[in-house]
């Protein structure tokens, strides 16, 4: 598990690259956003065009999870609409495949993002097939939110691994969430924490304001914060290597609601690093 501390990237400052990383699917368009230099599993944006389609069958010998991030893609005659998900287990069929419209979607892979023509040697793990996730018919619930944070918060889930305990929900909060005092302590986790921010803003007072479009790979044991929002966010969170686990530190930081814009990035994001600006209301 190699992929370099990301906190945080706007993937809109980050140009489209044709395929996908590892240079299969000549025919879409992908944004890279962190990548396992050993085992080849990576995050990426990718921008089916309009009129994409796939007519026979085809595999992945490594898992696919995805959130629509625009448009509509259909796969095996289901048609996944924006902010809808799935997690396509290793050896998943998938027997036909179109964007009449075009799409973009969130895509994590678990391996190499390498499509292969046919059905898998071996059949898919059903325990860990997620075909299908509509939030947009779910409700909010705040129960499922870690009681060391603050009220107003809540969560929509998406999946857990039954093997690893490993989880991806959307996190809402409503605007105005104001550490008291201003001042919280800073927090980590003993897992990595993969945020996409689908909507809002997510002040971190010390990293600067991740707006919509702000991306994270959270490795373990790095601590930040604190944070709060004036105009409330949806995030998608997943965890990597464990459960989610909130570790605070004892210590009170202050916190600004113009921290400097200092995100921590690999080499290869650093010259995407620049803030992505807020559209004033008036
Ligand atoms: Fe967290």
């Amino acid at each position: 598990m190699s992929r370099p501390h990301t906190c945080f990237v706007q993937a809109q400052r980050i140009p489209w690259s044709h395929g996908l990383h590892g240079g299969n699917r000549r025919d879409v368009d992908s944004k890279l956003l962190s990548v396992d230099d050993e085992d080849a599993s990576s995050t990426q944006v990718v921008r089916y065009p309009a009129g994409w389609r796939r007519a026979v069958p085809e595999h992945l010998s490594t898992h696919e999870e995805f959130l629509v991030l625009d448009g509509w893609l259909e796969v095996n005659g289901r048609r996944y609409d924006k902010h809808t998900y799935a997690f396509l287990p290793k050896g998943w069929a998938r027997e036909s495949a179109r964007a009449p419209e075009g799409a973009v979607l969130l895509t994590m892979y678990y391996g190499p993002a390498t499509y292969a023509p046919g059905a898998a040697a071996e059949p898919h793990d059903p325990k860990l097939l997620v075909e299908y996730v509509n939030p947009l018919t779910m409700d909010w619930d705040p129960g499922l939110v870690d009681p060391q944070l603050a009220k107003g918060v809540a969560i929509k889930p998406l999946r857990t691994d039954p093997y690893t305990g490993e989880t991806s929900f959307l996190y809402c909060s409503p605007p105005h969430r104001v550490p008291p005092g201003m001042a919280k302590p800073q927090w980590t986790h003993p897992m990595v924490e993969e945020l996409y921010c689908l909507d809002g803003e997510y002040t971190w007072g010390d990293l600067g304001v991740m707006r919509r479009g702000g991306y994270c790979w959270w490795r373990e044991n790095v601590y930040h914060g604190p944070a709060g929002t004036e105009t409330g966010y949806n995030l998608f969170v997943r965890t990597v290597n464990g459960p989610l686990v909130n570790h605070f530190a004892t210590e009170k930081k202050p916190f600004t609601w113009t921290p400097e814009h200092r995100p921590v990035l690999p080499e290869r994001l650093k010259p995407y690093g620049q803030e992505w600006p807020r559209e004033p209301n008036y």
